[in-house]
């Protein structure tokens, strides 16, 4: 790995970025909490999705006290879709922990960031260096792109040790301005120096001096380990309704989606006559079954491959042969109370419309 300097990167770098940074609900506010939250959410989704869910979230939690005694259903409802949601849990703990340790603020040093919840060395340096000024590296993978291609290194961005090299190379020549000096790079990473296919060149600050572009291979880099292919998982859904009301069930407080809620599911897929039989067997007879069609989600380790099915339960006493733990909601409550993970949007979306009613 070369190096990189302040005349060649660090300025026109922020020379640039004060011509072109874009507009975000939480830039320049200088409110360690919006900083906070917006890094989070943004390491799950893009800026345009972001806000939506960000507005959203302060408007209910304006700040830390607020969410240090969110109820978690309720902080599960404003993070649903993003995804990851043990992120979710872990702003409340810090928060809590922020409430109890540090007079309820983010401490203004990036050791002490460090060790809170779900605070990594990114959002450690974030918040350090947007909301407080300090000198301290953010590193994303945006971050990683620009460096990579800049210096045309070969080296796997997966590995920590590239990660705390590029650290160490930004802090030396991090200007005055740390917190727009990162969100430069990150932002160049966004929006010119783009992954996937060709970097937006001709648009770059750094393009006389960046080498990928000097040897006309930039789409080679950066160089990643190939990843293990995902697991596959086969799901049917059974989706029952009584009089309107749909059954939901909550998941494990632990692993995948913990603590959310789903439609209760066999993990295989089934024909509709394999179906019936399993109705059958669970003493279910009256039911009318109807696909809902297939769908797919990908999470980052596993993928679901889904089928849907619509039971319609003919009887109230029905009900009972489904396991105690699967509870039933009215479409209301289903769309504004209960979490319900992104990958079964395609199904709710058919329940809430109606589709299925006969
Ligand atoms: N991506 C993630 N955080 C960002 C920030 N603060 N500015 C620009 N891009 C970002």
């Amino acid at each position: 790995m070369n190096n990189i300097d302040i005349e060649h990167f660090s300025i026109p770098l922020l020379d640039w970025y004060d011509r072109n940074k874009r507009d975000m609900v939480w830039r320049d506010r200088m409110n360690p909490y919006y900083t906070w939250i917006s890094e989070i959410m943004l390491q799950q989704t893009r800026i345009e999705a972001a806000t939506g869910y960000f507005i959203r979230f302060t408007e209910e939690l304006p700040d830390i006290q607020s969410l240090a005694q969110v109820p978690e259903e309720r902080l599960m409802k404003l993070w649903e879709g993003l995804g990851y949601y043990n992120r979710a849990r872990n702003l409340k703990r810090t928060a809590q922990i922020l409430m109890e340790e540090y007079d309820g603020r983010l401490p203004a040093d990036y050791d002490k960031l460090m060790t809170l919840p779900g605070i990594g060395p990114y959002t450690a340096g974030a918040i350090a260096s947007i909301s407080y000024g300090i000198k301290a590296p953010a590193v994303d993978g945006n971050v990683l792109r620009v460096l990579m291609r800049y210096l045309r290194c070969d080296d796997d961005i997966s590995k920590m040790s590239v990660r705390r090299r590029v650290e160490h190379m930004l802090l030396d020549v991090m200007p005055e301005r740390p917190g727009d000096f990162n969100q430069a790079v990150m932002e160049l990473g966004e929006v010119v120096c783009i992954p996937n296919g060709a970097p937006l060149c001709e648009k770059c600050p750094l393009m006389d001096s960046c080498q990928a572009r000097a040897a006309g291979c930039q789409e080679e880099y950066p160089k990643k380990a190939e990843k293990k292919p995902r697991r596959i998982e086969n799901r049917t859904l059974l989706i029952y309704e009584l009089d309107g009301y749909i059954g939901i069930q909550k998941r494990p407080q632990s692993g995948l989606l913990a603590g959310l809620y789903e439609f209760p599911a066999v993990t295989e897929k089934l024909t509709m006559k394999e179906v019936r039989e399993q109705l059958e067997r669970q003493g279910i007879v009256n039911a009318k079954v109807s696909s809902m069609g297939a769908a797919k989600h990908v999470f980052s380790h596993v993928e679901w491959h889904m089928k849907g099915v619509y039971v319609q339960l003919e009887r109230a006493f029905e009900r009972q042969k489904l396991p105690p733990n699967v509870i039933f909601v009215s479409k209301d409550e289903l769309s504004q109370k209960y979490a319900l993970p992104t990958a079964f949007r395609f199904y709710l979306k058919q329940i809430i419309e109606g589709k299925n009613e006969k």
